[in-house]
């Protein structure tokens, strides 16, 4: 399984933060934003990424994440000209996909809690897994319609008159039909190859699931000035409570396995004395008494 972080777009919602650095660049509480998708992946056994997002930003993000090797990742940038649609990012990828399946990741999405996405990686062989949650406001989002069955009926962008409170969140995954499909789509009529036409042609082949993310279960997208500010709220919250961090693309390839032990060690060479290294320090120095990993 491949993956894809999608971190381009205007973000002309969070203007004038996002004159100079990128939506995705921002801080949410003590990290840069992108780490939070990229560590939602890592969990997920993703180790192979793709990172698309402007060229002016992408600079940015070669910066902070390099080749990914120091985390045990690979990591390969392409540029996206214009913000001509989340689904263009599998044209965009075509090559880095290759044969393989992939998931595809909002660089602005935020997860949190239980092990619903490791399931829906370890379970994925063929078609197509999206997921739905409970909100407030669908209309701003691809909205599912269950039928009695809790089988998904339909899947509509942005309806004016949603079918039900399910949004469909911004981590999808897909089978290799996924390029085809992308490249037989037409852009909507805002101008844009849309995901939710993706997941609509895989519902038309009977291929899609849909599973429903349970309630304890957060899904924070920081595209606004106060969801940024709650979704920041909300890691200090957790952290501070539970002395644990979210987004830790670090502490997530250790728990991997796809750094070792005296790498981390190395790795931790390279951070300035800060709250950050601190706990990562800590992380592996709990592997090491309970001889973990
Ligand atoms: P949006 O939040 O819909 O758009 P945006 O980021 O451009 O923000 P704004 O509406 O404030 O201008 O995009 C969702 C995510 O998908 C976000 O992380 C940006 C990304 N995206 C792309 O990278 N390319 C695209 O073509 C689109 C449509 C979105």
């Amino acid at each position: 399984m491949k993956g894809i972080i999608l971190a381009g777009g205007a973000g002309s919602r969070l203007y004038p933060l996002t004159l100079v650095a990128s939506k995705q660049l921002q801080p949410v509480y003590d990290k840069p934003m992108v780490y939070y998708p990229l560590t939602t992946l890592i969990e997920g056994g993703i180790r192979e990424f793709c990172l698309i997002s402007t060229p002016h930003d992408l600079p940015r993000f070669q910066q902070l994440l390099g080749d990914g090797s120091a985390w045990g990742l690979s990591i390969e940038y392409r540029e996206q000209a214009k913000p001509a649609g989340i689904a263009q990012a599998f044209l965009i990828a075509e090559s880095f996909i290759g044969k393989d399946s992939v998931t595809l990741i909002l660089g602005d999405n935020i997860f949190y809690g239980g092990d619903s996405f490791q399931r829906a990686f370890a379970d994925f062989k063929t078609g197509a897994t999206v997921f739905g949650y409970h909100v407030h406001d669908p209309e701003r989002y691809g909205v599912v319609e269950f039928d009695a069955n809790g089988k998904a009926v339909s899947i509509e962008e942005k309806p004016k008159a949603p079918k039900s409170n399910y949004a469909v969140p911004g981590l999808y995954i897909y089978d290799n039909e996924v390029v085809d499909i992308a490249k037989n789509l037409k852009p909507s009529a805002r101008g844009e190859l849309e995901i939710t036409a993706v997941n609509v042609e895989y519902l038309r082949r009977g291929t899609l699931r849909v599973q429903r993310l349970p309630r304890g279960f957060a899904w924070l997208d920081a595209g606004t000035s106060s969801s940024l500010h709650e979704a920041s709220a909300y890691v200090q919250t957790i952290e501070k409570r539970g002395g644990i961090k979210i987004g830790c693309p670090e502490e997530a390839a250790f728990r991997q396995g796809f750094v070792s032990r005296t790498q981390m060690d190395e790795l931790m060479i390279k951070i300035p004395n800060c709250e950050y290294r601190d706990y990562i320090a800590e992380v592996v120095a709990e592997a090491k008494r309970l001889n973990q990993l």
